[in-house]
């Protein structure tokens, strides 16, 4: 029998595409799993209502695994218009899927690396002082708050007369107390410390396993005083069970540029939900971008991985298809790693490394062109030719 079971999410567009090539990636390594698919996205909260079907909730409860793709999520407008006609006027709203289980099972930590492989010619450069330039390796790690803070999904458009009357005794909505309900959009940034606490505590415990030397809070204490002061707090409580690892503090707005000058002074970075978002994006861009950019939301019974990208649906229908599978097979590594399968991770990982460094095989975005059905021309392979090429390298 096999050992484990993961369920299959591909959801939209290029997600559709991707999450195949990582499966054949896991095979090749001589994972022993059963794939179980289960459908999340846009088609199904046209026909059901539900991006996120109970199906599909349950066969993560039960298998507590799950490789995730991508999904398409559209503005409020487009997506009650869209509904199948039987399904409008109930009440329905649309709500991010992967927003979604990340709250229902609790997935509260999203850790993104970001590290640059050598050779890849989207890799920062830097020019040096002397003359000439440098390309100083990026080894980050992000470590996003994935379950609050701005996207809990506390929000109101013309908040209710009770929410505006609670808000008013606070000091600072005089400013506001003037404004229509229906000019008013509202979100409520929730800090809770058991969360704070969770997400901090991962990436010290990262730093100290996989020997960086410093932890940094990316935060902006100095105006959100209360929320990021729970960050501030918790760390250098925390940080007092993890002497070798440095605690570090760049307010997030500091921190976007100084990256952009010095990325090789971060190692692993924690943040809010919403700031650790950006942060790891940028960070992304500074290792490759959206192609090679992977991501575990791990909770404490059930953990999903999926590459940061989204749907890019322009690219969906594509024949042969363009975009970068790396993304998405280095998700499967991250997988691999928490089940605690670290040499076939590790085979997934340097196959990449390998491909990458030997410069043969480019998906279009690494040869920064823009994407569409002529880059074949232009020298780049296809989505599939770049996942053969990493078979090939596993041997
Ligand atoms: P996107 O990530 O889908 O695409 C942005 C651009 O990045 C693409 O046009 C493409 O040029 C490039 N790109 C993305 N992945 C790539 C890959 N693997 N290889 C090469 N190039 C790649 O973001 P966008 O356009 O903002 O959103 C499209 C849809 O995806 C939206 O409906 C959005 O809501 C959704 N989305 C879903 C996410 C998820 O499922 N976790 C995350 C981000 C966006
Ligand atoms: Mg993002």
């Amino acid at each position: 029998m096999a050992k484990h079971v993961v369920v299959t999410m591909p959801g939209d567009g290029i997600g559709k595409v991707v999450l195949p090539e990582s499966l054949r990636v896991l095979k090749a390594v001589g994972f022993e799993a059963d794939y179980v698919p289960a459908e999340i996205g846009w088609d199904c909260w046209i026909n059901q209502g539900n991006a996120l079907p109970e199906k599909t909730v349950e066969l993560l409860a039960k298998h507590r695994l799950g490789l995730f793709g991508a999904i398409t999520s559209k503005p409020k407008a487009a997506a009650d218009a869209e509904l199948k006609p039987e399904l409008k006027g109930k009440g329905l709203s649309y709500f991010s899927p992967i927003v979604g289980m990340r709250q229902r099972f609790n997935l509260d930590i999203c850790i993104r690396p970001c590290r640059s492989f050598p050779g890849n010619p989207l890799n920062y450069v830097r020019k040096k002082v002397e003359g000439g330039f440098e390309e100083p390796v990026v080894d980050s790690v992000i470590f996003r708050q994935n379950t609050e803070g701005l996207y809990a999904g506390v929000e109101y458009t013309d908040p209710p007369a009770e929410v505006r009357a609670a808000l008013g005794k606070h000091p600072k909505f005089k400013a506001f107390e003037k404004v229509e309900g229906k000019d008013m959009a509202l979100a409520v940034r929730v800090i809770t410390r058991q969360a704070t606490r969770r997400i901090l505590e991962a990436g010290f415990r990262h730093a100290q396993a996989h020997g960086y030397r410093s932890v940094t809070v990316c935060e902006k204490p100095n105006v959100l005083r209360e929320t990021s002061g729970v960050y501030e707090e918790e760390a250098k409580k925390i940080q007092k069970e993890f002497p070798g690892v440095a605690l570090k503090s760049d307010n997030i707005d500091a921190l976007m540029m100084w990256l952009t000058k010095k990325p090789e002074d971060y190692g692993v970075v924690v943040a809010s939900n919403l700031f650790g978002d950006i942060v790891s994006d940028a960070f992304a861009g500074l290792v490759g971008g959206l192609g090679f950019a992977c991501s575990g939301n791990i909770g404490k019974d059930v953990a999903v991985f999926e590459p940061t990208h989204g749907s890019a649906p322009k690219y969906e229908k594509l024949d042969p298809p363009i975009i970068n599978p790396i993304a998405m097979i280095l998700s499967a590594a991250m997988l691999l790693e928490h089940v605690g399968e670290q040499p076939r991770a590790k085979r997934v990982r340097d196959a990449v490394a390998a491909v990458v460094a030997e410069g043969k095989v480019r998906t279009y975005d690494m040869l920064r062109i823009s994407g569409g059905p002529d880059v074949f021309k232009k020298g780049a392979a296809s989505t599939t030719q770049m996942t053969d090429a990493i078979l090939a390298k596993l041997g």
